[in-house]
């Protein structure tokens, strides 16, 4: 039997879009590098790129989102060079996809940016919580979207729930009903059910964060763009033997590792989603539960790659998202990563203008990792002063407090009381205040 190697599989073959328009804010991505990225998403998803087309409007054209002479431009492109496909970087609303689809004909299919995002992500989902709300997501961005010609398309390309994907299992239809009305009533009721299993996994959520706060272990996470080496640096961490205790906190989050700093001290480090340019809105809503597990770390390494050229613009993108989830009050090391690929002068002119939390690391050489970890160490102890304090007896709640909520070094009965020697977060400081003692010596 003839073996299936990879480059057997026939890839299918696009043309990248992009349009300039008055409306672009100073925070995007300039046209060239947003195209080089949505190449780059194109190729992850197993697209090859044969040509590119831009232009400049003032704004989208109202029908087919740019002009009908580059629409007539892209055609004669599109047949010349026999792509299946034309991505536009630009979300397309459903009537602008429908018109460009008929306008293109021979059963090209047009997609935009957000599709091939909602594809990636529901490639790279491995929990069952990821792949519930990718789905979650696709299925709210296909809805509007559904049409005959769509429809028909998607249930040839059967159950591969894809960029033109499947429409979660076609039902029978009743009498009088239209193909797409039943349709229309499947996806209805698959987005229901959807969001009862994803409200039953946030329960879990937050019963699972409930506990690891009684554990009392500081929970560090991970923000970045995508592909800016998050996983790599969560890897680095969790198997660098000095540091790390290398064990899965819990199956329900494959993603969360426990990892021991030099001093001893506990921490559950945590990977999480890769942000991007035009994030869609519908991934942002659907992986609320997943970003609220950002909101509530005691500390975010900002993973920023600095090989890339647009690094600057990324950092916005993903300061912007932060503020969108409620997480951008809390404390940030920003960590710069890949400095394998930067010379020592692009480095030292990095640190020149790098603010002080910053660590200048590279996750998959293992460099300025022992740096990178002190300063995880200093920012974290930070947030809790070393203190000694002198309980009276009968009043054991504060002395589980002091256990649950700081980190007891010693605790001994004395005559006056419980005596006990310690960190405490520095937002219960006040609470012990006139219970404070000297040092032990
Ligand atoms: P998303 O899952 O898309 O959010 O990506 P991520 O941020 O988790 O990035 P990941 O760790 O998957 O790394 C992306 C690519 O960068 C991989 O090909 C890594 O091998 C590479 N990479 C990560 N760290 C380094 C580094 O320090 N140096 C170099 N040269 N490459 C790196």
């Amino acid at each position: 039997m003839k073996e299936m190697h990879n480059e057997d599989v026939k890839k299918e073959k696009a043309i990248i879009v992009g349009l300039r328009t008055a409306k672009s804010n100073a925070f995007d991505l300039p046209l060239e590098a947003s195209m080089t990225e949505l190449e780059l998403l194109a190729e992850t998803d197993d697209v090859e790129v044969l040509g590119s087309m831009e232009q400049s409007l003032h704004a989208p054209n109202s029908r087919t989102f740019i002009g009908s002479g580059k629409v007539e431009e892209l055609k004669m492109m599109a047949t010349e060079l026999g792509v299946d496909m034309v991505i536009f970087d630009d979300e397309l609303s459903p009537r602008h996809q429908r018109e460009l689809e008929e306008a293109l004909g021979m059963d090209i299919k047009v997609i935009d940016r957000t599709a091939l995002i909602l594809d990636i992500f529901g490639r790279h989902a491995k929990t069952r919580e990821g792949q519930l709300q990718v789905e979650l997501a696709q299925l709210e961005y296909r809805l509007p979207r559904l049409t005959h010609a769509w429809t028909h398309l998607a249930r040839q390309a059967g159950g591969g729930g894809g960029r033109t994907g499947n429409v979660g299992g076609v039902g029978l239809r009743g009498p009088g009903e239209t193909q797409l009305e039943v349709d229309r009533r499947e996806i209805r009721r698959h987005l229901q059910k959807l969001r009862e299993s994803i409200d039953k996994i946030r329960e879990n959520r937050a019963q699972y964060r409930y506990q690891r706060k009684k554990s009392n272990i500081p929970v560090v996470a991970l923000v970045g763009y995508t592909n800016s080496g998050k996983s790599t640096l969560l890897n680095t961490l969790a198997n660098t033997d000095v540091y790390t205790a290398n064990q899965l906190f819990a199956t329900l989050d494959p993603t969360t590792r426990q990892i021991e700093l030099k001093d001893g001290q506990l921490v559950l480090l945590t990977d999480t989603v890769g942000f991007i340019q035009k994030l869609p809105t519908q991934l942002i809503v659907s992986f609320r539960a997943t970003l609220e597990e950002i909101a509530e770390a005691d500390l975010l390494l900002h993973v920023v790659d600095a090989s890339n050229p647009s690094f600057g613009m990324q950092k916005v993108t993903v300061l912007e998202t932060l503020k969108e989830i409620e997480a951008s009050e809390l404390p940030v090391i920003t960590v710069y990563n890949k400095i394998d690929l930067l010379s020592s002068e692009e480095i030292d002119k990095l640190k020149s203008r790098a603010a002080p939390a910053s660590a200048f690391i590279s996750a998959k050489k293992g460099i300025g990792i022992e740096d990178l970890v002190s300063k995880i160490s200093d920012q974290l102890m930070l947030q809790f002063e070393l203190v000694t304090v002198l309980v009276p007896y009968g009043m054991g709640q504060l002395v589980s407090t002091f256990h649950e909520k700081g980190k007891t070094l010693t605790i001994e009965n004395l005559e006056t009381g419980i005596r006990i020697h310690g960190y405490l977060p520095k937002q219960l400081l006040s609470t012990f205040e006139i219970y404070r003692t000297k040092p032990v010596k």
